[in-house]
């Protein structure tokens, strides 16, 4: 037997005014798509703001639906539009933040499992990695140069 151990590298930053100013500005797209989050259900408000290698800012936001698993969350909104919409295109950041409407949202929101599993899928297919920005409504923000530090163990076309 031996152990595994796996290390995840993050950078915290106490603001958002602390990190570059296009990653600055990117944050503020995902605000504005974090408002257009349509959350009856939940209540708790997403936006995705991606950056392509063209300067092209694609925003995404949650998307529910009554029948509950037929709703999408912002990221993958954000993604697979990009995806879909600008196919030759590499991602190069990927800006995301999170409000709830009856409780202040101060932490860090990261991708869920299914949004991370999305984001590793095109990370693999440009071979390139995904810078990862996620924050509340305000405060603090955590980066990630890739999105491997979010998932490791991560399941590639390889094993297909
Ligand atoms: N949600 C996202 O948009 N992104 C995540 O990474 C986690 C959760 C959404 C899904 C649902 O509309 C609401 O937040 C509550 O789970």
């Amino acid at each position: 037997m031996k152990k595994i151990k796996i290390e995840s590298e993050f950078e915290a930053y106490d603001d958002l005014k602390d990190l570059p100013q296009d990653i600055q500005d990117l944050m503020r797209a995902a605000f504005e798509a974090r408002d257009a989050a349509y959350a009856p259900y939940s209540k708790f408000h997403v936006g995705a703001a991606i950056q392509l290698e063209s300067g092209i800012v694609v925003k995404g936001s949650n998307q529910e639906n009554a029948a509950y698993p037929s709703g999408l969350c912002a990221e993958r909104t954000a993604i697979y539009y990009a995806g879909a919409n600008y196919t030759d295109q590499k991602i190069k950041a990927i800006a995301i933040s999170a409000k709830a409407q009856n409780k202040e949202t101060l932490t860090p929101i990261a991708p869920c499992g299914a949004c991370r599993q999305a984001i590793a899928e095109y990370e693999v297919k440009q071979g390139q990695s995904i810078a990862i920005y996620f924050m509340g409504e305000r405060g603090s923000v955590f980066k990630s140069d890739s999105l491997s530090n979010l998932l490791p163990f991560i399941f590639t076309q390889e094993y297909l």
